[in-house]
């Protein structure tokens, strides 16, 4: 795993307000890095931090394992702020005056990146008449230009309808899976996070809470069956060969977790038993993402 952001104890302090606490972040190479935080969590902070726009208080970030500088910020993508756009120049024009600022030589940089976020049937639009979404999309083309390896945004669907908050998930998806894109995205919005993330990343009130793989995450609050067995070896022989179960996982305490045939747990039950097998307990967890993220960052565990 190759590390693209990487910040250590990371802190910023408004008079005597502390925004970001401690922050340890790790991003890297391929992720989609969705940072989940309620308003006020700290996250446009940690991403202003990140872009150096703000000085930290305390701690520091490397960038593709260096120190930040020159380098480092040619490589990166921004959105941090809503796009300002010429009004009176069309999509292309204001994409033509960022690719004669950043002196990239090729005029087909423009076109390409108005390919790459589905502009081109609008090049000509004036910046003046185009809808939220659509000048969202302009921002990315902006940030995109360059060919950076990492995108760095600050909420990117905010304040747009369902049909832009799908438009830019579907592009987000695409820049990842065909331009190798790493993207770190900040959200508010648990399901919008799901729906793209490979890696997320709980802050709350400064505190990153939780770091984690989506994949590992979903695992962690998947809908399981718990029994817990006097003779759990045993019981994972019955399940596989007498009842075809596959999927379960085996955990401390005599426990097994089947994720499958949720609603058989009493034919499971009668066929353990059978077997001489002792069922201690039985128990149906439906703890799902959003009980998980609520959990976290309920006002009760975390006191400021
Ligand atoms: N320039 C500033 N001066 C003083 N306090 C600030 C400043 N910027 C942010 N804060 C405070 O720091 C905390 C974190 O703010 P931040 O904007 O990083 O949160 P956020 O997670 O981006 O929230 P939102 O979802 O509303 O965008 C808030 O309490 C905010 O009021
Ligand atoms: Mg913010």
């Amino acid at each position: 795993m190759e590390p693209i952001i990487r910040t250590y104890n990371l802190s910023k302090q408004y008079g005597t307000h502390l925004a970001v606490k401690n922050l340890n972040l790790n991003v890297n190479r391929g992720d989609i890095y969705g940072f989940l935080g309620r308003n006020g969590a700290g996250k446009s902070t940690t991403i202003r931090l990140i872009l150096s726009l703000i000085k930290p208080t305390s701690g520091y970030v490397e960038l593709f394992n260096e120190k930040p500088g020159i380098q480092s910020f040619a490589r990166i993508g921004s959105l941090v702020e809503t796009p300002g756009a010429y009004p009176n120049l069309s999509i292309k024009e204001n994409l033509e005056i960022q690719r004669q600022l950043l002196g990239i030589n090729s005029p087909i940089a423009v076109t390409e990146t108005l390919d790459l976020v589905n502009l081109t049937k609008d090049e000509d639009k004036k910046a003046s008449t185009l809808s939220t979404g659509t000048l969202q999309r302009l921002g990315l083309a902006r940030a995109l230009l360059h060919k950076p390896e990492i995108l760095i945004l600050d909420e990117p669907t905010n304040g747009l309808d369902p049909a832009g908050i799908k438009e830019i998930r579907l592009l987000l998806k695409r820049l990842s899976e065909d331009r190798k894109i790493t993207i770190f995205m900040s959200s508010h919005i648990l399901a919008e996070i799901q729906q793209l993330a490979t890696r997320i990343g709980i802050i709350h009130r400064g505190e990153l809470l939780e770091e984690i793989d989506y994949e590992e995450l979903k695992r962690k609050n998947r809908t399981y069956l718990e029994f817990k067995v006097s003779n759990p070896v045993r019981t994972t022989w019955i399940l596989e060969e007498k009842l075809q179960i596959k999927d379960y996982s085996v955990h401390e305490e005599n426990t097994i977790r089947i994720y499958s045939h949720l609603e058989n747990s009493s034919t499971i039950n009668r066929i353990l038993v059978t077997e001489n097998i002792d069922v201690s307990s039985i128990f149906l967890n439906e703890d799902n993402l959003e009980d998980h993220f609520l959990k976290l960052t309920s006002e009760v565990k975390n006191h400021a």
